[in-house]
């Protein structure tokens, strides 16, 4: 019997998607370019399953296409990429990676904390160009940490995890939610702000809410406003919950000390951008996740859930549970 056809959108080293051999027909994408290469368009008519990645949009235009897929089985926690909703009307399964990244993206969140507080990038940059002439007491001056606010946008896993962490740093936690979570209290030592109290309090922002319809552009020209001269301003969540020309704005006009982004908008940012070559901001290419255990373990996941999808199961980490409501 022919084994069923799975399209993944970009190559993915061999040992990580070991479990796929032999029990799927995979034909791969091409490297290093976002969305699904027209090669692998053309066979969505015959294919059950796409193992795809977050700069893989999955549509009602491309499920129209896809009468046999069986589910879509994505490598990254979030699936703001993905139409759940248009998937969920056709019963197809939608997975996700969730829990393996946590650390990764809470190191990173605080790594980028550290960074943009200590302002690293510019002071490695001027040592390298000869402008470190003597000691200075007055040169590369940061922000403390210890008995600074951090206000945490979104309580989930990771902003618990980052909360673990500025714990050791002696930093004051505060957070806001949908959900107010008293174990935050608790657990972690933070308090429970509505949003606007957490901008005008906090000393750093750091993002870890979902992009959603409510959080698209939350951090614009009305929220920066809100935030201290001082705050510094970190996302590793996803480029669009900030608004893009407002934090160009508020970083040149000094509204605020500085902003230290994993992610952006658009992804990637195009060479030139202003955001690269303003002082106070520190860019990195989506890297959150980028540690090899962590991809890896990304990459085992998203088989585990295409797999499950491809043999008629539910998938360990399912999106849309309302397929399975009769
Ligand atoms: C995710 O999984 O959503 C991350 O952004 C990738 O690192």
């Amino acid at each position: 019997m022919a084994l069923p056809l799975v399209l993944l959108s970009h190559p993915l080293p061999p040992k990580w998607i070991s479990a796929l051999q032999g029990r799927v027909r995979l034909i791969v994408g091409p490297p290093d370019a976002p969305g699904f290469a027209p090669h692998l368009l053309e066979l969505l008519g015959e294919a059950e399953g796409i193992l795809c990645l977050l700069t893989d949009r999955v549509d009602q235009e491309l499920l129209d296409q896809a009468p046999r897929l069986r589910v879509i089985s994505n490598m990254a926690v979030g699936y703001d990429n993905i139409d759940v909703a248009a998937c969920s009307r056709r019963r197809i399964p939608v997975g996700n990676t969730p829990g393996i990244l946590t650390d990764a993206t809470a190191d990173l969140a605080m790594t980028l904390l550290l960074a943009s507080a200590r302002k690293i990038f510019s002071a490695s940059t001027d040592a390298r160009n000869g402008l470190w002439t003597t000691w200075s007491p007055m040169g590369w001056l940061g922000a403390d940490l210890k008995d600074a606010t951090l206000g945490i946008v979104g309580m989930g896993k990771i902003g618990k995890a980052l909360a673990d962490r500025a714990r050791g740093f002696g930093l004051k936690l505060i957070y806001t939610d949908s959900r107010h979570q008293p174990d935050a209290g608790m657990r972690y030592g933070a308090e429970y702000r509505s949003l606007d109290e957490l901008l005008a309090e906090s000393d750093f922002i750091s993002l870890h809410c979902p992009l959603t319809e409510e959080t698209r552009g939350m951090i614009n020209t009305a929220a920066l406003k809100k935030m201290k001269p001082s705050a510094i301003l970190i996302n590793t969540a996803r480029g669009p919950v900030v608004a893009t020309d407002d934090l160009v704005q508020a970083l040149s006009e000094g509204w605020i000390r500085a902003a230290a982004l994993d992610v952006t908008d658009p992804e990637p940012l195009p060479e030139h951008h202003p955001l690269y070559d303003l002082p106070n901001c520190l860019v990195l290419p989506h890297v959150g996740s980028a540690t090899e255990g962590t991809r890896r373990l990304m990459a085992e996941m998203a088989c585990e859930n295409l797999l499950a999808g491809i043999e008629k199961k539910r998938l360990p980490n399912l999106v849309n549970p309302e397929i399975y409501k009769s």
